[in-house]
């Protein structure tokens, strides 16, 4: 399974903060947004990634996360011009992934909960089909809604709803087989001149092959993208990273803990953060796992 990170955008909602700035490399607490997304598709156990982003923002988040060697992984990087909708992420990434299928997640959102890493391994380990995650929230009308049947299918799905038919919002992630660069070519652009990821899952729905994962009460998910929710989100993380002294999206910590990199390595790594508490964090857990 290959993975995507949409990175692109105009984060209108956040202006002036992200006038010239992307919104993906603004800092969630102590680490830039990206690296949320990017920790959860490494905890489902995908190594090879794509990051879209706009021609602006690109050489930025390239020069952020290199080409992945340092920390076992493969990053690949592609340009999406104008915001032209969250499907076209198929079409611009259809030679990365090969005909093969895909985990795509938007930059801007971050998940947090126990053992999120295996129900996602477990997802992408189906055969057939999609699989989108929902979240029960307080508003459903500023969100994509999915009506769930008792077997965990979706029975409906429908953008920002007057009268919603349920309470479970659809997030950022989604996990395709191998037909969505396929499904994703026949999608026509909307009112809004987007390809709408919306479309993408109807038409799997209409197969009878959108499954969802309902991401209970022992998950957070945020999506970043405006400045109350930006800054919830910081709230978030260093509350819990302080409660516990473990870090949240450390992508150096998770590429050690799958046996990518070794403890030594993360030792040099740590020399990528100066005397920073994230670097202190990187030599401590180099150090437990040597003993030295
Ligand atoms: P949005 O939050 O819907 O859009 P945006 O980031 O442009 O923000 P705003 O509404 O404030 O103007 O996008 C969700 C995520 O998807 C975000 O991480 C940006 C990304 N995105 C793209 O990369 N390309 C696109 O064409 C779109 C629509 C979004």
């Amino acid at each position: 399974m290959k993975g995507i990170i949409l990175a692109g955008g105009t984060g209108s909602r956040l202006f002036p903060l992200t006038r010239v700035v992307s919104k993906q490399l603004l800092p969630v607490f102590d680490k830039p947004m990206l690296y949320y997304p990017l920790s959860t598709l490494m905890l489902a156990g995908i190594r090879d990634i794509l990051v879209i982003s706009t021609p602006v923002d690109l050489p930025r988040m390239e020069q952020l996360l290199g080409d992945g060697r340092s920390l076992g992984m493969n990053f690949q990087y592609a340009v999406q011009d104008a915001p032209r909708g969250l499907a076209e992420a198929f079409l611009i990434g259809e030679a990365f992934l090969e005909g093969g299928p895909a985990a795509l997640i938007l930059g801007d959102n971050l998940f947090f909960g126990e053992a999120l890493g295996d129900i996602l391994e477990a997802r992408c380990a189906a055969a057939s089909g999609a699989t989108i995650f929902a979240t029960r929230v307080q508003d459903p009308t500023a969100y994509g809604v999915v009506e769930i049947a008792p077997d965990g299918q979706a029975v409906s799905i429908e953008e920002k709803p007057r009268e919603p038919k349920s309470d479970w919002a659809v997030t950022g992630l989604y996990i395709y087989d191998s037909k969505v660069t396929q499904l994703a070519r026949k999608i026509k652009p909307s009112g809004r001149k987007e390809l709408e990821i919306t479309d993408l899952n109807r038409l799997y729905l209409e197969a009878g092959e959108l499954s969802v994962e309902r991401l209970g009460r022992g998950y957070a998910w945020f999506d970043t993208g405006t400045p109350e929710s930006l800054m919830e989100a910081g709230e978030f993380i260093r509350t819990l990273q302080k409660r516990q002294g473990l870090k949240i999206a450390c992508i150096e910590e998770i590429a050690c803990e799958r046996g990518y990199i070794t403890a030594v390595q993360v030792e040099a790594l740590a020399k990528n953060y100066a005397s920073t508490e994230y670097a202190s964090y990187l030599l401590n857990l180099a150090r437990s796992k040597t003993g030295f």
